[in-house]
């Protein structure tokens, strides 16, 4: 064999060997169903692997706080760009099946733009899909596991401010009630047969969803001789409002108006809050089920009071601040 044949011939070999190795790699073909053996299962590395088949769950996370989790501007101020590397096991973790289910999760080095993704809450340590349901004929194979519809699932990364504790102390335990109850809505899902079956969504709406916050509470405000009742009761968050971050806080506040149309300042009946930890005062969030109420002397001469229900992401901000959010307005007429 000449030295060109020798050269040919090796580089078929390799290109055999490479080609025999690629097809070895392709994706074996979706098992009839019940047939997927431990071998063929696919083992998941990235939330973009799933997009290919749960294109509508996607669009539902991406953009949610859990997607944006390590590229959120408020949180890479915070934590000095994440030079505090304290932050990342929670803002980029580790899948928490790896850690276990309720444990504190660990920080991962990889695939910042996902956040908390697919990959984090349903592969587990051997990259296998988990879910509620066995399907061993979906291409994905997703496996039941009793956590993932459990508050144990949300707990890992949600009680460093105590939320699945005061969750646990409502009465939402024992009506049933769970996170995925609130922050997961039903919804239904297109199958590739044209049938649909019922799915949760993925969005987590919280405190940047002024729809979702104006369900936390009822806002009364009322008369009752020379006193203005503002009173707010905690009829729709499963947990303390406003629960988790210290900055979050609920305002209560308003003014009178005199009955020659002299508008009072507007001042403040109550705030809701967990101060920070080096900050004096308690902690003031209304629990679930719970009602607070305020009373203030109304001024003689007021022909008319105004109150208003606020939410704001940071503490010491102003009205007209994009973080604070008008949840309720109200007007109680005097004279
Ligand atoms: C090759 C396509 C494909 C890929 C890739 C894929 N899935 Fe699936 N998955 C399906 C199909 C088909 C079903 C069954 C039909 C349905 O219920 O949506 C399914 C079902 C599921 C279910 C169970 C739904 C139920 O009714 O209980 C979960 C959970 C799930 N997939 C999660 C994932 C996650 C997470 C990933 C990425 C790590 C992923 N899948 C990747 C096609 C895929
Ligand atoms: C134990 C898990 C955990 C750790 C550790 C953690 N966070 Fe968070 N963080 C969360 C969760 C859960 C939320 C969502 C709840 C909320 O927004 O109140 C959140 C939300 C935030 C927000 C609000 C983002 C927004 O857009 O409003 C900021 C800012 C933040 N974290 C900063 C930090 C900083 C800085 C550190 C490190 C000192 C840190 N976090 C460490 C779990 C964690
Ligand atoms: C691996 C950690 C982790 C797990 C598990 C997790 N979350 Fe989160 N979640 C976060 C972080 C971190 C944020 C905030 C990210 C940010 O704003 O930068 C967040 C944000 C949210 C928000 C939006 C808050 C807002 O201010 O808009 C809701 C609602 C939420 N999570 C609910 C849940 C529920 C319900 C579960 C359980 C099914 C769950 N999460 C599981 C880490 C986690
Ligand atoms: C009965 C409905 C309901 C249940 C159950 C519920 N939530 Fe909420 N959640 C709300 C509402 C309403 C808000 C908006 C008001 C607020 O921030 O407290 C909210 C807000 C949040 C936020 C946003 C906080 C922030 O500062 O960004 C997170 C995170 C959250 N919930 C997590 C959870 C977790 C985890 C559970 C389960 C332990 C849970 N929720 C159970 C209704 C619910
Ligand atoms: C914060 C954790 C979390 C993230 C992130 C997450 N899921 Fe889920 N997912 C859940 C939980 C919890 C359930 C089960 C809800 C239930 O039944 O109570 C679920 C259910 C599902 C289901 C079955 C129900 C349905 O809506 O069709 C599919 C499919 C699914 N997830 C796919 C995905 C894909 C794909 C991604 C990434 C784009 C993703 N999930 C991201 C927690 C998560």
């Amino acid at each position: 064999m000449s030295t060109g044949t020798r050269i040919f011939s090796a580089a078929l070999f390799v290109f055999a060997v490479i080609g025999v190795g690629r097809f070895l790699l392709v994706e074996p073909e979706p098992a009839v169903s019940g047939e997927r053996t431990e071998q063929t299962a696919r083992r998941f590395q990235s939330a973009q692997e799933c997009r290919a088949c749960h294109q509508d769950v996607w669009d539902e996370w991406y953009g949610s706080h859990h997607q944006i989790a390590y590229l959120n501007t408020e949180v890479r101020a915070l934590s000095d760009d994440f030079r505090n590397k304290e932050c990342q096991a929670c803002h980029l973790p580790q899948p928490i099946e790896v850690t276990g289910f309720g444990q504190r999760t660990l920080p991962r080095k990889t695939r910042p733009d996902e956040g908390v993704g697919c990959i984090e809450c349903h592969v587990d340590g051997e990259g296998r899909v988990m879910g509620t349901r066995d399907l061993p004929g979906a291409p994905c194979a997703p496996r039941a596991r009793d956590e993932m519809a459990d508050v144990v699932h949300c707990e890992s990364c949600h009680n460093q401010h105590w939320t699945t504790d005061q969750w646990r102390a409502s009465s939402y335990p024992e009506k049933g009630i769970g996170c995925n109850d609130c922050h997961m809505p039903e919804v239904a899902r297109q199958l590739a047969d044209g049938t649909t079956r019922k799915g949760r969504g993925h969005g987590y709406a919280g405190a940047h969803d002024t729809a979702m916050l104006k369900k936390a509470g009822t806002f009364t405000v009322t008369r009752d001789g020379a006193e203005l009742v503002l009173a707010l009761e905690n009829t729709g968050a499963g947990h303390n409002f406003p629960t988790e971050e210290r900055h979050r806080v609920v305002d209560i506040d308003y003014r009178f108006i005199a009955a020659d149309g002299t508008e009072g300042a507007w001042e403040r009946a109550y705030r809701f809050r967990q101060p920070y930890r080096d900050e004096p005062g308690e902690n003031t969030q209304l629990p679930a089920g719970e009602r607070h109420e305020s009373r203030v002397a109304i001024p003689d001469g007021t022909a008319r009071a105004e109150a208003r229900l606020w939410y704001r992401l940071k503490p010491y901000i102003s009205d007209d601040d994009p973080a604070s959010t008008l949840l309720e307005e109200r007007e109680v007429v005097i004279e």
